[in-house]
């Protein structure tokens, strides 16, 4: 069974995010999009809520499972014997980044990362834009699932 991982953030998910994670979960047999806990930087949304908001944008892909982790990537990888990392490359600004933790990954436990460029729609978004403009009123439909909308607009508006 051909199973890869797409890592991030997903505070929250976007578009961009499930553009890549469709197109991966047509070429493998398993996708797992594990969810980065990282203590030192407070979310918009708890990785709980996260991983909520995921289930309900990715449950018509039977071949695509949630997780989250902490610590190394490639530990989470090794430990459940996954080959490869799949992940969206928006701009050539995305790839010095992503290429330095691509040979990092390969260098330590021979992890593999495998680049999709992401769709022109979506080169520009990033969640923190996406925050930004929300904070400020802005109107993110067509760059989030409707209920990921409804969800910051709750959570900026306090709830
Ligand atoms: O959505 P993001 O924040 O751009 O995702 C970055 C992420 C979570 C994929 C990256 O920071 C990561 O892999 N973190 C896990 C810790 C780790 O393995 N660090 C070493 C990378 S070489």
């Amino acid at each position: 069974m051909r199973k890869v991982v797409c890592p991030g953030s997903f505070d929250p998910v976007t578009n961009g995010h499930l553009d890549i994670v469709g197109r991966a979960a047509a070429l493998f047999d398993e996708v797992t999009i594990v969810v980065a806990i990282n203590q030192s930087k407070a979310g918009l949304f708890s990785v709980e809520e996260r991983l909520e908001l995921l289930a309900e944008v990715t449950h018509h892909w039977a071949n695509v499972r949630l997780d989250s982790f902490e610590g190394l990537l490639v530990d989470y990888c090794r430990d459940r014997g996954i080959p490869a990392i799949v992940k969206g490359l928006r701009a050539v600004s995305d790839f010095d980044y992503e290429l330095q933790m691509a040979q990092m990954n390969r260098q330590l436990a021979g992890v593999e990362t495998l680049f999709v460029p992401t769709s022109a729609t979506y080169s520009y978004l990033s969640s923190s834009l996406l925050k930004e403009v929300a904070a400020h009123g802005g109107d993110v439909a067509g760059l989030v699932p409707d209920v990921v909308a409804l969800r910051l607009r709750e959570r900026l508006a306090g709830g």
